[in-house]
């Protein structure tokens, strides 16, 4: 991998966008990238919660590499886009929860590499934005789908159509992200709401966010029925006992994930 890098910490995974001279732009090959390693993390049983960043202090993602969109015709943008959307679907499919740490931009493709996330942490100096109509495109990696689910249409449309960048501040006000934290902290804080998640029963976790990500795109009564089955599902777990019984026995669970 020349643009990503990869570190475990026991339980965690962390993803590191790393191509800091371009502010950690995407091109085809860091998709690329993060498609194989995705692939991967899936397989990976010992991994419970996934952490997306951007390498150095200045920038999350500052979206699609224009330098390489440039000279695209009709028919590679659409490879392009197409591509985007299908690795940043494959993090919302992800078995593992996947949350963004966003360290400075998060601009086009990068904003929208967050919200494929299942949620975001941002350091004070983020900054969001959807700048694609300042270079005469319209977002392609899912930005205006995923935008107006997440703020509303309202504030995705302004946001879409503007071009404008918001901070973090704005950012929290509008559910754009959980939680704004200093610069310094940023990695610590993510760490710590992926630690907390880990020490949970990681069928039921990941349960949770299939029938969130599947249940979204369903009408409410089939997503109601798909919730009683994973419900279900728990119930052939040991974890399921366990928490149960520790609970009643007044103890701390021991969960081996089985
Ligand atoms: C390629 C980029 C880049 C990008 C920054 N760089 N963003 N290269 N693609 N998206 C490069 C710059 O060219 C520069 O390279 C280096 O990173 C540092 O950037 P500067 O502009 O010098 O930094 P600064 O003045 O601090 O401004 C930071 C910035 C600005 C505000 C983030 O770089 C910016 O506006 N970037 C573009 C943001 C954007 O429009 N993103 C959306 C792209 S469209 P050199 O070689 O000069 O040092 C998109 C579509 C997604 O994402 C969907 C596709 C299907």
């Amino acid at each position: 991998m020349n643009y990503l890098l990869y570190e475990e910490e026991e339980a965690l995974a962390i993803v590191t966008i790393n191509r800091p001279k371009a502010l950690n732009a995407l091109n085809s090959q860091v998709l690329e990238e993060l498609k194989g390693l995705l692939d991967e993390i899936a397989q990976k049983d010992h991994i419970s919660v996934v952490i997306v960043t951007g390498a150095g202090e200045k920038s999350f993602v500052a979206g699609a590499d224009i330098a390489q969109m440039r000279e695209f015709t009709p028919v590679q943008a659409r490879q392009f886009a197409k591509l985007g959307q299908q690795v940043f679907s494959s993090i919302e499919r992800l078995p593992q929860p996947v949350i963004a740490a966003v360290n400075g931009f998060a601009l086009g493709g990068g904003c929208e590499l967050a919200m494929a996330c299942d949620f975001r942490i941002a350091a004070e100096n983020a900054k969001f934005g959807q700048p694609e109509v300042s270079l005469a495109v319209t977002a392609g990696f899912g930005g205006t789908q995923r935008l107006p689910r997440l703020v509303g249409k309202g504030l995705a449309a302004e946001l879409l159509f503007t071009g404008d960048m918001i901070d973090s501040a704005e950012a929290l006000r509008i559910g754009l992200v959980n939680k704004v934290v200093p610069v310094v902290e940023l990695m610590d804080k993510a760490k710590a709401i992926a630690k907390k998640i880990a020490a949970k029963g990681q069928g039921a976790v990941r349960l949770t966010k299939a029938a969130m990500t599947e249940g979204l795109n369903m009408d409410l009564e089939r997503a109601l029925a798909y919730e009683a089955e994973v419900f279900a599902l728990c119930f052939s777990m040991a974890d399921q006992k366990e928490g149960m019984d520790a609970f009643l026995n007044k103890r701390k669970p021991n969960f081996t994930n089985a």
